[in-house]
């Protein structure tokens, strides 16, 4: 159910349920054991992850789940979780799910008070970008991003003095200090179309490199491209492609385009994280090989039946970082805030805006 809320849960929690408690200070730990109660209250949601969590392990997470969800109510909280949490954060606490653009969308029109983004910290601020007036939380503020980490502020000033009246582009997958200095902001989902609505010749892409020469191959438009990568999708090589071609010629390849120009070129489809999920549930191939992060294969294959996932398992070490502990301990104790100086905050969020305003 991508971009959208998840079955059973709500957006706009009841304002106050349970315990009498603070909703902006903190509140006791909740009991972690695994009993009857939580088996019972949690059953309906292993039934969405039993083909690929183990019976074995569940007692692990069941009682994180409930004290999550329980607490989520208590609190007027929502989680967002991207495509690349794992299967017990995306299918038994997240309220809603996505790439980075449905994301950044459902935030924008959330009517919860706090917001637990599960994802990286440039998702977090994007979110309070669109939510100045909201408790943004992020449960591990060290998941961070190698594209976010390539480019600052003061490299966007120094491309703008080389570059005299070129528009700039800059991926999501920036800071807040980034997004401030630049035109606009794009997603995977929709870069050609933001690269295009500027009816220039030419336009700064950043930062990353191989999104950029992929939006390259598709348009007249000529790009100044960043030198930066996503260490997870820069891993996949061409080579490895045909391997897994030659050993099954009927198997469909599907990637996400942060992945080099030659893997693309293999492969038979290219799309955000969203469009490859909307890719396998309505073509339904019987064997597929998705080219990228290795957790949403598993989200994947836990709402889809008949189809085999293939896939070389590179993690990203930056989403894995958010964990059930964590999101129930950001909860409990409203941590870690994110915050964003106002000044910054208001241009920075007018290039988020922008990209959604194009549609
Ligand atoms: P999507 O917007 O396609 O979900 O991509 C985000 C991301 O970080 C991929 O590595
Ligand atoms: Fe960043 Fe790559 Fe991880 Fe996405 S997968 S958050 S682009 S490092």
């Amino acid at each position: 159910m991508q971009g959208q809320l998840q079955t059973g849960s709500s957006i706009a929690a009841p304002a106050f349920l349970g315990r009498a408690i603070d909703r902006f200070g903190a509140v006791p730990m909740p009991n972690l054991a695994w009993t009857p109660e939580v088996e019972r209250a949690t059953a309906h949601l292993y039934e969405k992850v039993k083909a690929i969590i183990p019976p074995v392990e569940w007692p692990f997470h069941a009682p994180y789940v409930k004290a999550i969800n329980d607490l989520k109510r208590e609190r007027n909280a929502v989680i967002l979780a991207h495509n690349y949490q794992t299967p017990e954060i995306y299918n038994c606490v997240a309220d809603v799910v996505g790439d980075s653009r449905q994301l950044a969308k459902l935030a924008a029109s959330s009517d919860a008070d706090i917001i637990v983004q599960g994802g990286v910290h440039f998702m977090a601020e994007t979110s309070k970008l669109l939510n100045p007036d909201k408790t943004v939380l992020i449960p591990d503020s060290k998941a961070g991003c190698s594209l976010a980490e390539s480019i600052t502020g003061a490299d966007v000033r120094l491309l703008r003095q080389r570059y005299p009246g070129v528009p700039v582009v800059a991926y999501v997958n920036t800071s807040a200090d980034v997004k401030a200095e630049v035109d606009i902001c794009c997603t995977s989902s929709n870069a050609l179309k933001v690269v295009e609505s500027f009816g220039a010749e030419r336009v700064i892409f950043l930062p990353d490199q191989y999104l950029a020469q992929n939006v390259a191959a598709q348009t007249k438009v000529k790009i100044i491209a960043w030198h930066g990568a996503c260490e997870v999708h820069e891993r996949f090589t061409a080579e490895e492609i045909r391997r897994y071609r030659a050993d099954d010629p009927s198997i469909e390849i599907i990637a996400h385009p942060e992945c080099p120009p030659d893997v693309v070129a293999e492969c038979d489809f290219t799309g955000s994280t969203a469009a490859m999920i909307d890719y396998v549930k309505t073509r339904k191939p019987k064997r597929v090989l998705m080219v990228t992060e290795c957790s949403m294969a598993d989200n994947v294959a836990a709402e889809t039946k008949g189809t085999e996932f293939v896939r070389p398992c590179n993690l990203c070490p930056h989403m894995k970082r958010i964990t059930l502990p964590k999101i129930l301990d950001s909860l409990v104790y409203l941590r870690d805030e994110v915050t964003i100086d106002p000044l910054l905050a208001e241009r920075a969020r007018r290039s988020v805006q922008r990209m959604i305003d194009l549609g």
